[in-house]
């Protein structure tokens, strides 16, 4: 390895700013060089800017603007801008994260171009490929050469896809770090104040092509978010996926419905923390409603996050079921089966990634296990 080794992150996506920045201060506080690529796939101040503050990352070295586009046109943007970018900086480590297209193209320009990588929540399934971001996963996690594993089911399912175990480390959730970096921020009263809503109330956000990219889906979706509303007073931060086909649906400002702006990362995880119920289809979301301990209805057939459901609050339910769930969750409150939180979800696996990572890059381009780097 180099003297002064280079480790370079590419973000582009909502959630991926979420959890590189436990992983870039943990690095940072290694002394180890690093750099932050901003693909620019998410670009709205609100979806991007917000969570560059708020989670204190430092600016990008680069922003590609790739933008919005069929997979096929983000993706090839994603490609281009990416091998140019890697190729000036010249990397020792390329980090991604998560299941977005930014992941995906990150991954193949550095396997095509033989620089190293790691991904972090590596192993994650939710066996449909009818998602993209499935797609995203198995191909990523088959050309990482380091893979950070945020629960154990994902230990087994990298096995059984043949990666070999000495790529593999479970290290913990670093969304729950922010989390818990946060946790002292998280005040609901003055956004429930700023938004004129009752105490009690709901928090819904949805923004999965199944859910939204239809007239179908749209309505059948809106139509079970506004019974919930016939229960309690719902808050909608919309994400721009969905903004304008919900609204066709009839997802529109009422005496009891609350549709906004997405949020930033404070102001959302403050409203989540003093709200009595979310319903949702974010990855992200099932995880911090967990940790949070505030009932999750999750309008998903499946999850890639089982561990949210077997030790936490979250709940499958369809848009047909979610009415019902709805009032039940209400009257039930929050509960968990396992009755124990998800094993190292304990706001310490930024630093985790960081010392393997640091390790890897001191071992002479050997595998973790050749290095004597063990999985946590
Ligand atoms: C992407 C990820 C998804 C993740 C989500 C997090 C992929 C395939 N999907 O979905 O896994 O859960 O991010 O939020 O990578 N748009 C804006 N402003 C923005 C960004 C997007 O208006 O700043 C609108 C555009 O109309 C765009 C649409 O949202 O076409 C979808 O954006 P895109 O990045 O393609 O996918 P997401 O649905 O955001
Ligand atoms: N989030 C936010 N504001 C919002 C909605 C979500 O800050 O209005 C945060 C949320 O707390 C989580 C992340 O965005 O940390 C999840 O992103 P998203 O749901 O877009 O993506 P997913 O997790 O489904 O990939």
């Amino acid at each position: 390895m180099r003297e002064n080794p280079l480790v370079l992150h590419v973000l582009g996506a909502r959630p991926n700013f979420v959890k590189a920045a436990p992983v870039v201060r943990a690095l940072g506080e290694l002394g180890v060089r690093q750099g932050i690529i901003h693909t620019g796939q998410h670009y709205d101040a609100l979806m991007s800017d917000v969570f560059f503050a708020d989670l204190g990352l430092p600016d990008p070295v680069a922003n590609l603007g790739v933008g919005s586009g069929s997979h096929a046109k983000q993706t090839a943007a994603l490609l281009v801008g990416l091998e140019e970018v890697v190729l000036e900086h010249d990397p020792d480590l390329v980090v991604v994260y998560g299941d977005v297209n930014s992941t995906l193209a990150a991954i193949l320009v550095c396997a095509k171009l033989g620089i190293r990588t790691a991904h972090v929540e590596a192993g994650l399934r939710s066996f449909d490929r009818g998602m993209p971001e499935e797609v995203n996963r198995i191909v990523t996690d088959s050309l990482s050469d380091l893979l950070f594993a945020t629960s154990p089911d994902a230990l087994s399912h990298l096995a059984a896809e043949g990666v070999p175990a000495a790529k593999v480390h479970l290290v913990g959730n670093p969304m729950i770090d922010s989390l818990f970096s946060a946790l002292p921020s998280l005040d609901p009263a003055p956004v429930v104040a700023r938004l004129g809503i009752p105490a009690r109330y709901a928090v819904a956000t949805l923004h999965r092509p199944a859910n939204v990219d239809t007239p179908e889906a749209a309505k059948e979706l809106v139509s079970a978010v506004l019974e919930v509303a016939h229960q309690i007073p719902i808050v909608v931060p919309i994400h721009p996926r969905g903004r304008t086909r919900l609204a066709e649906a009839g997802l529109v400002d009422g005496p009891s419905v609350k549709v906004i702006e997405p949020l930033g990362y404070v102001d959302f995880l403050s409203l989540v923390r003093g709200a009595a119920l979310v319903v949702t289809d974010s990855g992200g979301v099932q995880e911090e409603t967990t940790m949070l301990g505030v009932p999750c209805l999750t309008v998903r057939p499946n999850t890639e996050r089982p561990i949210t459901i077997t030790h936490g609050t979250n709940r499958l339910v369809t848009p047909a079921l979610l009415p019902a769930a709805a009032g039940k969750a209400l009257s039930d409150g929050a509960a968990t089966p396992s009755g124990e939180l998800p094993p190292l979800w304990d706001g310490a696996a930024g630093p985790r990634i960081a010392r393997v990572i640091s390790a890897w890059l001191k071992g002479d381009n050997l595998s973790p296990a050749a290095q004597g780097v063990r999985s946590e």
